[in-house]
């Protein structure tokens, strides 16, 4: 059974959720976890401007995903930051190109589930994995987020991502805050989840 793990990052926040998510993919037996990153679209300028060039290096050894690679996938996890209250470009190109396999059926059936990163508490976690959601249905995909069985999203003594729709981190208005011991327990929580579901309706 495999289990994709796609993300975009610009500053390695969503890169550490995919990591905490794909340990969370492996704790189920039999599932083995493929982990990609989206293509850039960003010119190396501008990449440059927004200082993204050093942290970007962090993951650079990650493969970038190819839209035929997604029917070999039981389950994907996709990882994105949030770029006003929605999924970032990067993430919505590479969706885009999947065109022909929306044609083909190629993804009906299989396992979807979102995971993000966003700036500020309420700057658009919530909407950002909801509106990823309908391109996951349009493509058939069976939705899956975090329940509340993860209990550290109940937490109120602590700021803290993390929704009955995905696993989230905030970064701070800065990106100075990588992600929490609680919100990495959360991506972890939503990969376990994720992979049991596959497993079960791979069986
Ligand atoms: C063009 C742009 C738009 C953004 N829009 C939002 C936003 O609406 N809400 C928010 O909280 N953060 C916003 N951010 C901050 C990013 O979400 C943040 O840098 C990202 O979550 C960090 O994750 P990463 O290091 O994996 O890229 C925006 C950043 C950029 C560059």
């Amino acid at each position: 059974m495999k289990v994709y793990v796609i993300f975009y990052s610009m500053y390695g926040h969503v890169y550490r959720m995919a990591e905490a998510i794909a340990d969370g993919v492996k704790e189920v037996k039999g599932a083995e976890v493929v982990l990609r990153r989206v293509p850039e679209t960003l010119p190396p300028e501008v990449l440059g401007k927004m200082g993204a060039v050093e942290s970007q290096k962090a993951f650079a050894h990650v493969p970038v995903c190819t839209v035929d690679e997604l029917t070999q996938a039981d389950a994907i996890l996709f990882g994105t930051p949030t770029r006003f209250g929605n999924m970032c470009g990067q993430m919505r190109q590479f969706l885009d190109a999947t065109g022909k396999l929306w044609m083909q059926g190629a993804l009906v059936g299989k396992v979807g589930s979102v995971f993000v990163s966003s700036a500020t508490q309420h700057g658009g976690q919530e909407s950002t994995i909801l509106s990823f959601h309908i391109s996951l249905l349009h493509q058939g995909m069976v939705v899956v987020g975090l329940p509340y069985a993860f209990q550290g999203q109940m937490r109120i003594d602590e700021i803290t991502g993390g929704s009955p729709y995905g696993a989230s981190t905030i970064a701070g208005g800065k990106g100075e805050r990588m992600p929490s011991e609680n919100e990495l327990a959360a991506a972890r929580f939503q990969g376990k989840h994720v992979a049991s579901i596959a497993a079960k309706l791979a069986r």
